[in-house]
């Protein structure tokens, strides 16, 4: 069934695909905080999900939707029955990776190199539609290597404009593929935002969500006076209670912003569950030992988390103890 992205009332805000950090641990963490915001999966390889690890994609929809999938793949046959096997999960959409540079997603010819070939793009685009129940959307950048110009941009874009979907998702920056490390192609190559705008010029129709080095509320809202939506990585890596602001915010939902202290008694809350079903507490605490840098007692809070939450049975107490010594400084 061919089902064309279009922009979705949930697409203003998204949090970024990013691998090792948006877990299925981390996402219901963010849904305590945010009851809107789109999130994303980690990129999961296409190859992986055909091949029997089914498991990575398994997802509780009723309770974490709006969720993007994210597929890494090149190959329009395997993205193809990839897609077909996510549809029994129920993913809000599926997004294409077309913008990661690491050697090792290279190697297997996707992610950014598929910007050196846009009709493959294209190619894996119009089968994953084919496959999918739900929208089918990219996830790319504004050029690679010495391909960076503005008509280069157009052209990526193009590719994905003409197989009818009508959301792309633009990191604001090129990507080298030779000589920078997947975290230097996150900071090196100077973000463009002027360039992303201007796209709106040849693409009307098309709803942008812009990525790359936004950090704030007020950021987010004033790019979102010039595209449809905003995607934050590294700020929700960070600190994910900036997604506490959010649907009051950034969807306007009429809702109160919890304090920090607040939503932090809801991930306590939550770890009682999450420990009880045998997961143990440090994949959650990898993701909230941040959560009051720059606050009062804040090394306080990590030192007593990073020490005892790897302990066999750290449970809430665990992150209580971690808050009242926080609250003790
Ligand atoms: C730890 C980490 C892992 C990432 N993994 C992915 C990924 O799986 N798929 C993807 O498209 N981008 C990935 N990215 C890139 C982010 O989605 C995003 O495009 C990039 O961080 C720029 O946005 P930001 O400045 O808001 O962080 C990753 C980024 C980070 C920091």
């Amino acid at each position: 069934m061919t089902e064309f992205a279009k922009f979705t009332a949930a697409d203003r805000f998204s949090v970024a695909p990013m691998i090792d950090v948006t877990t299925p641990t981390f996402r219901r963490i963010a849904r305590l905080f945010s009851k809107k915001a789109m999130l994303y999966t980690e990129m999961i390889a296409a190859n992986a999900i055909v091949h029997g690890k089914e498991y990575l994609i398994e997802h509780d929809a009723d309770t974490i939707n709006p969720c993007t999938l994210q597929l890494g793949g090149s190959d329009p046959k395997v993205l193809s029955e990839a897609c077909r096997i996510a549809s029994k999960f129920n993913y809000s959409a599926i997004n294409l990776n077309a913008g990661c540079p690491s050697d090792k997603v290279q190697s297997g010819s996707f992610g950014a190199i598929l910007m050196k070939t846009p009709q493959v793009i294209t190619e894996c685009l119009m089968a994953m539609q084919e496959a999918s129940e739900v929208p089918v959307t990219v996830k790319t950048r504004i050029g690679v290597d010495d391909l960076d110009d503005f008509e280069y941009t157009k052209k990526i874009v193009d590719s994905v404009y003409k197989t009818g979907c009508r959301h792309i998702i633009l990191h604001a920056r090129k990507a080298w593929l030779n000589g920078l490390s997947p975290k230097e192609n996150r900071t090196i190559p100077p973000l463009d935002y002027e360039r992303v705008f201007a796209l709106k010029e040849f693409f009307p129709d098309l709803a942008i969500t812009i990525n790359g080095g936004i950090k704030t509320i007020e950021e987010c809202n004033d790019m979102l006076s010039k595209v449809e939506g905003v995607m934050l990585g590294r700020a929700c890596m960070d600190d994910p209670y900036i997604l506490a602001s959010v649907d009051s915010r950034i969807y306007n939902d009429g809702s109160q912003i919890l304090s920090r202290d607040e939503c932090f008694k809801k991930v306590v809350e939550f770890s009682e569950k999450y420990v009880s079903e045998g997961n143990r507490l440090h994949h959650l605490g990898n993701h909230i030992i941040n959560m009051f840098n720059g606050c009062k007692g804040a090394r306080r809070f990590r030192n007593y988390l990073s020490c005892h939450m790897h302990e066999l049975g750290a449970g809430p107490e665990v992150l209580e103890q971690a808050f009242n010594k926080m609250k003790e400084a």
